[in-house]
């Protein structure tokens, strides 16, 4: 019979690649409490409208990559990501009365329907944070340092910050409307996207990956208007802060005028940080100041600004981490008393396993030394004066003791 594969886009998390993850996991919850944010788990599908109003229904995201199925005459998506479903559950929580700032950390699978390669999935899995209730610049420095002190807590190195302030909706539109008026005459030659974004969302002319596209958007008349300083004096009063802040903590970082970020609900401060050692989809981590989100989605005005970074893409950072070995295997013919033994050890928190199939005993220590750390071996002398032999499987040191004494190997 035909065996049935994995979907085009997802994958199995192996055993084997678990030490990697637990990694990830145990750093992000060791990091992000250490900044005072609370871990917060929203479901994995929500209603379609939440994404359509959130994310924006002129990104690509909303408009061809959702996974969106009815039931009940509902309409409902897999979560694209994860910014709307907190924002739901903030509102939904009354957690604006909570003093300010509420810091919130997550960690699970998303859906996107791309075209798969390498680093890119159609279920990836996303670690990221959300700060709510803080407009000063020194929130966006404190999320930055976040992601910058996770990346760095996961040993990951040549990294690079960008940072970029799309300003408020009011000088927003003055550049919307120069670009557009620059990039009129060559409209005809710009890819089908591009027609479409030009009246949708013409701030998404800036990251077309189309050639012929980036050599009309390199010309002078256009990069004026792109590099011109169009935010307004107050969004670049809060930009400047911000640079402050990162200066005078060493974090390093470039402008990127064309970093505009494929989702609506951002206003001034944008950032990505890339990876010089991953190919084409080298953002590792993506974020900004979204602080009309919660209005738009039926809260009180709360400004806000997070992050979230693709784990698939850690995980290839990262490489190998050593497998966790199981600390004791009970090598014995008495299955009763391996069962007792190794029942006690988990009892006091060491990990044992025993011979389910009562092996021989040489085939049971050849095991224990391919799977654990320690081999306690029960003969029936050892059984018979209520001891144990502890053997260390890297030294191959061993000594018979209490069953008392033992336990004091591995703690
Ligand atoms: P995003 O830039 O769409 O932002 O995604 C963040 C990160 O998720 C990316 O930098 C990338 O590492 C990873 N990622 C995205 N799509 C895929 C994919 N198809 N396969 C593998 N990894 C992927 C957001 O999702 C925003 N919610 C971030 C945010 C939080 N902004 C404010 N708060």
């Amino acid at each position: 019979m035909a065996i049935i594969r994995v979907q085009k886009g997802t994958k199995d998390i192996l055993p084997c690649d678990m030490p990697v993850w637990h990694f990830m996991e145990d750093k992000a919850r060791e990091i992000f409490t250490s900044y005072g944010a609370k871990e917060i788990r929203t479901p994995i599908f929500e209603a379609t409208e939440l994404f359509a109003r959130g994310v924006g229904d002129t990104t690509d995201i909303v408009n061809k990559e959702m996974y969106t199925f009815e039931k009940s005459e509902r309409s409902l998506t897999l979560r694209p990501e994860n910014t709307a479903g907190v924002v739901r559950s903030f509102i939904e929580n009354g957690m604006h009365r909570l003093s300010a700032p509420v810091k919130l950390w997550y960690k699970g699978p998303m859906f996107r329907y791309e075209r798969p390669q390498a680093g890119r999935q159609r279920q990836f899995h996303q670690v990221g944070v959300e700060v709510f209730g803080i407009k000063q610049a020194a929130a966006d420095a404190e999320v930055i340092l976040m992601a910058v002190n996770y990346l760095k807590a996961l040993g990951l190195n040549d990294l690079s910050v960008e940072l970029n302030s799309l300003g408020c909706p009011e000088c927003r539109e003055v550049f919307k409307t120069k670009l557009k008026e620059v990039i009129k005459p060559y409209l005809p030659q710009l890819c089908p996207d591009c027609q479409a974004r030009y009246e949708k969302n013409p701030l998404r002319l800036l990251d077309c990956k189309v050639e012929e596209c980036k050599e009309i958007y390199a010309k002078p008349e256009i990069q004026a208007v792109i590099q011109s300083d169009f935010i307004c004096e107050n969004c670049a009063n809060h930009f400047n802060e911000l640079k402050c802040y990162l200066n005078a903590l060493n974090i390093n970082y470039s402008i990127n005028k064309l970093l505009v970020r494929g989702l609506d609900y951002y206003n001034r401060t944008v950032f990505e940080i890339k990876s010089n050692n991953l190919g084409s989809q080298n953002a590792v981590c993506g974020g900004g100041r979204y602080d009309s989100l919660v209005k738009n989605l039926g809260g009180e005005d709360t400004p806000a600004i997070g992050f979230a970074m693709g784990m698939e893409r850690l995980a290839s950072l990262i490489g190998q981490k050593e497998d966790e070995r199981t600390t004791a295997f009970v090598v014995s013919n008495n299955t009763l008393e391996a069962i007792r033994l190794t029942e006690e050890l988990r009892a006091d928190g060491i990990s044992a396993e025993f011979d389910l199939t009562n092996k021989k005993f040489v085939k049971q220590l050849e095991k224990a030394s391919k799977v654990a750390k320690f081999a306690l071996i029960l003969g029936e002398d050892e059984i018979a004066a209520g001891k144990v032999t502890v053997k260390n499987l890297d030294t191959s040191e061993q000594k018979t003791v209490s069953r008392e004494e033992a336990k004091k190997f591995f703690t």
